[in-house]
């Protein structure tokens, strides 16, 4: 399923009709309604020359974390650790910041810009323990094709 998304990612990325902004937005929504387990799907990038995550594009429920300091929460962490964080049970973190009771786990990968942490895409999803490496793989693969329209 992942596989066959790759494709789609790419096209869209190439797609001159479309904004950066666009191709994100599009890109969410894409892995949203392909991915059963992938209930909400965004972009935090660095906010300029601040310590801290904003929210860019995504798809799913508004959240009330827009701004997300380094450090706090799964997102937070990622911007300090430069890896990907797989969170397969929320309850069991200590350092996380709850966007929904229906929320059991998360994953978040860092996306890289010339080898600097930029930014990352974040999977909240409803099912217990649903990422597996091959979950990594595929949002490795969509933040490199992102970063080369930023
Ligand atoms: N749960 C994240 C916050 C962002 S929301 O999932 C959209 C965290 O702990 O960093």
């Amino acid at each position: 399923m992942l596989t066959t998304l790759r494709p789609k990612v790419t096209a869209i990325i190439g797609n001159d009709q479309k904004s950066n902004t666009e191709k994100m937005q599009a890109i969410c929504e894409l892995l949203k309604e392909n991915v059963p387990y992938y209930n909400w799907v965004g972009f935090y990038f660095k906010n300029g020359d601040k310590d801290e995550l904003k929210l860019g594009p995504y798809a799913g429920a508004p959240t009330d974390h827009t701004i997300i300091p380094f450090g706090k929460g799964i997102c937070g962490q990622v911007a300090v650790s430069n890896k990907n964080f797989v969170v397969p049970d929320v309850q069991a973190q200590d350092n996380y910041i709850a966007c929904s009771i229906t929320v059991k786990a998360e994953i978040v990968v860092p996306l890289f810009l010339n080898g600097e942490n930029i930014g990352q895409i974040d999977i909240d999803s409803d099912t217990p323990d649903p990422f597996s490496p091959e979950d990594e793989r595929f949002l490795e693969y969509v933040n490199q094709e992102v970063a080369k329209i930023l």
